[in-house]
């Protein structure tokens, strides 16, 4: 397995790779690997020649006020994993290779941005469709692999693929779950005993949800609502959103309806969590 920080280095690596008709499989992350980076991993190794993963965590899409500074970072133990997982190379360039003094190109998608986290934090996306153009240029992969966990980052990138003409295959993989449902996150780790066992409650507001319109239920402010109590019985939580959109286009729905999307963000004493479930609704 190779580690390296060098652009140029990881062109030259990937170049010889491309010329030998390798598969190139990418998976980008941030670092503090956890078993659901390690599911979008395992795919990668199973689907390609040449397995690469990039560590960077990309200050450009946190906002004023998050937690860019103190975002854990252990690249010894994110080695250690990978290496188990059989990785072929792992990325984790230089922050002034990524973002040079005269840095001031960026890329924005301006639709599907437009709802959730893209309005909970303004920027967010900008940041991370500039970096993950970057890292798609340096490592040029077929193939990519990204969580649900982060629906609408998913499907920006889908987008950002596609209307960027980039020859690229993409997959979208399950959410993976702690034992008691909540979603594998790097940030779970902030969590104290307490605030751990708070958070099991954005799940169940999910599945609430979810139950409701199951049983029939189409009015979106009828299952939100009960989706809020649900989270705001415990004094630890404090509401980003909690919304049901359409999951294509994460328009927002008349009528819960065809293929929905029902994501929230919650803060847990200030650490933020997200979270969705996608059905289809007769
Ligand atoms: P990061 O949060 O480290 O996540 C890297 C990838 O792992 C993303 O595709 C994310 O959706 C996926 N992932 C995270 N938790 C998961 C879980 N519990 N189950 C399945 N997949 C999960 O997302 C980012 O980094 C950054 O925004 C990045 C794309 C790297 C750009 O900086």
């Amino acid at each position: 397995m190779i580690i390296t920080n060098n652009v140029k280095k990881t062109k030259r690596i990937l170049n010889v790779q491309k010329l030998d008709n390798k598969v190139i499989g990418f998976v980008p992350t941030m670092g503090l690997l956890h078993e659901g980076h390690l599911s979008l991993v395992r795919q990668a190794k199973a689907k390609s020649d040449f397995v690469v993963i990039s560590i960077f965590v990309n200050p450009i899409q946190f906002g004023r006020g998050e937690d860019y500074g103190s975002y854990p970072r252990d690249i010894k133990a994110d080695s250690k994993l990978l290496m188990e997982e059989g990785v072929d190379l792992i990325f984790c360039p230089n922050q002034k290779d990524m973002y040079p003094s005269d840095f001031s190109v960026f890329v924005d998608e301006t639709e599907l941005s437009q709802s959730l986290c893209g309005k909970s934090r303004p920027g967010h996306f900008r940041g991370v469709c500039t970096v993950l153009v970057k890292l798609f240029n340096v490592i040029v992969p077929d193939k990519v692999y990204f969580g649900q966990k982060d629906y609408q980052q998913a499907l920006i990138v889908k987008r950002l693929i596609n209307n960027l003409n980039y020859d690229i295959k993409m997959y979208v993989l399950p959410t993976i779950r702690e034992n008691d449902k909540l979603a594998m996150s790097t940030r779970n780790n902030y969590l104290n005993d307490n605030e751990r066992k708070d958070s099991r409650c954005i799940y169940e507001a999910l599945s609430l949800g979810k139950e409701l319109i199951k049983q029939g239920e189409t009015r979106v402010f009828v299952v939100v609502d009960k989706m809020k109590n649900v989270i705001m019985k415990k004094r630890s939580t404090k509401i980003a959103y909690i919304e049901i959109l359409d999951a294509v286009n994460l328009k927002s729905l008349k009528k819960i309806k065809g293929k929905i999307l029902i994501a929230l963000a919650v803060y847990i004493n200030g650490t933020r969590l997200i979270d969705n479930i996608a059905i289809s609704v007769k």
